[in-house]
């Protein structure tokens, strides 16, 4: 059901933990299912590349997995190239999720965007396409009966 770098990714994450005085940190969740993803972002000032990145997930595997290859995708870009590392793109990198796993890696394109958000807003930066932030991916939606 899980490919093999999905499966490597989960058992063996790339990047977990924190960074201390992160130039940007985005916290999103998913109501939905319960899980949260926080990603911390070191950004040099001059050139706006992303030095290092690191993720703390409270999910599933394939949110964990996705984390973890979202975070080896930005590293090494510009903030602004960063906005590429789309869920599609982290779910290609990963050779596919299954269809009902797919909102898992909404996550981590969210909560990219949301650390990129707290970059940009604390230093009057404006990234082309970078939207504010949600809590929640399913924040606006209507609700659902169960
Ligand atoms: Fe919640 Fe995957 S089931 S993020």
């Amino acid at each position: 059901m899980y490919s093999e770098k999905v499966m490597d990714h989960f058992t063996n994450p790339r990047n977990v933990g924190e960074i201390e005085n992160a130039s940007g940190v985005g916290t999103v969740g998913n109501a939905k299912c319960g899980d949260i993803m926080r990603i911390y972002l070191d950004i040099d000032e001059d050139t706006k590349i992303i030095k290092d990145c690191k993720f703390k997930t409270f999910g599933c595997g394939a949110a964990v997995a996705t984390s973890s290859m979202a975070t080896e995708l930005v590293t090494g870009k510009t903030i602004y190239e960063a906005m590429e590392v789309t869920n599609k793109a982290v779910m290609e990198a990963l050779d596919g999720l299954p269809p009902v796993k797919v909102h898992c890696s909404l996550l981590a394109e969210e909560a990219i965007h949301a650390a990129l958000w707290d970059y940009a807003q604390s230093h009057g930066i404006e990234i082309e396409g970078l939207k504010e932030p949600k809590d929640d991916i399913h924040e606006g939606e209507e609700e659902e009966e169960y």
